[in-house]
């Protein structure tokens, strides 16, 4: 069991002892250490079973910290990119500069940074007095985590939780690349292209997507999978194989042979469905009586974009086909 409270200033002496802390973000759950602090950082690989060529989002808590993470020329289309979006789930890909260890950015020559708008987050980044590198905080490849509970269940070896009181987004960070003049949208998140695009007009989609060649891993086929199969659903509801969860957005209008059931929203809301796709993923995955799970689509527009990147990234290897 990891110790888990409310003391900020504990959680930041933690981090300045080397130590990894679970904290949480406006978007999931991070799995914290110092930046620069190699150890530390080669700790969060080993607690999240992550390979260390998946490199880590830094978090800060002020502008002037991004001048000790990226290189001197910083480019001003992340000034405004950074004033558009933070403090927010928006992370920024650049160059970075020589202080950043090896270890956070897996040995590429950019650094992926982003300013947290949770005020927990902020607070311990402040405390701490360094930047933090976070990933979310699940064991690799597993669901992402919004809840303490979920953030129990799949580590050990955290020095502190802390805990949140507050409702998440649910999807992670929105991650762009700003080079060469150019912003490239490597995965997409809780801040859509199209806001992206106010800022940046000539905003692109990342069309690499090969698993071996890793502009950003969360760009994986299969990823934030839960332990059970997962299907989109596609049939009636009411002839479900036997054991089925099923997962809607909307409130139940017809009768199913589901032996679990779980409304993200009642509306089709885009927000409250991202706030409990995982919540929903956790509880079908914990529930013995459910042996597969089925879930609902959602229109791909706006926040339904990275709803759906999800869910076809939790169900990749179940595909019927
Ligand atoms: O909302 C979030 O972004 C959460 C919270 C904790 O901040 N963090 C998160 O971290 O989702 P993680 O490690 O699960 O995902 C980070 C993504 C990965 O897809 C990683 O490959 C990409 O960011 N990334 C990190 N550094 C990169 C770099 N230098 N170049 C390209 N992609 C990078
Ligand atoms: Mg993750």
């Amino acid at each position: 069991m990891i110790v888990t409270g409310t003391d900020i200033e504990f959680a930041a002496k933690c981090i300045v002892e080397g130590n990894l802390v679970a904290f949480p973000t406006e978007t999931v759950y991070g799995l914290g250490a110092d930046a620069f602090n190699p150890l530390a950082v080669a700790r969060i690989f080993e607690v999240k079973q992550r390979p260390t060529f998946d490199p880590l989002i830094v978090h800060i808590s002020e502008m002037k910290q991004i001048n000790d993470l990226y290189d001197s020329n910083i480019d001003n289309l992340v000034y405004a990119l950074a004033h558009a979006f933070w403090p927010g789930p928006l992370t920024i890909v650049h160059p970075k500069s020589a202080r950043v260890p090896d270890i956070v950015t897996a040995g590429l020559n950019t650094v992926a940074v982003r300013m947290p708008s949770h005020p927990i987050a902020l607070q311990l980044i402040r405390l701490s007095g360094t930047p933090i590198a976070a990933p979310s905080a699940n064991r690799f490849g597993l669901l992402s985590p919004t809840r303490p509970e979920h953030v129990q269940k799949q580590l050990t070896n955290v020095a502190y939780l802390l805990e949140n009181e507050s409702e998440m987004v649910g999807v992670e960070s929105t991650v762009v690349s700003i080079q060469n003049g150019k912003c490239i949208l490597l995965r997409p998140g809780a801040i859509s292209l199209t806001d992206i695009q106010k800022v940046i007009p000539c905003t692109a989609i990342s069309k690499d997507n090969s698993n071996d060649k890793i502009h950003a891993p969360g760009l994986l086929k299969s990823h934030y999978s839960p332990n059970k199969p997962l299907y989109i659903l596609s049939g009636d509801v009411n002839n479900l194989p036997l054991n089925s969860g099923l997962i809607l957005h909307d409130e139940l209008k017809t009768n199913t042979n589901a032996n679990r059931v779980f409304c993200t929203s009642e509306t089709q809301n885009a927000i409250e469905i991202a706030a409990n796709l995982f919540i929903a993923l956790h509880a079908m995955e914990d529930d013995t009586s459910v042996s597969q799970i089925f879930i609902e689509s959602v229109e791909e527009t706006g926040l339904g974009v990275a709803i759906m990147d999800r869910i076809r990234k939790a169900s990749y290897r179940y595909k019927l086909n």
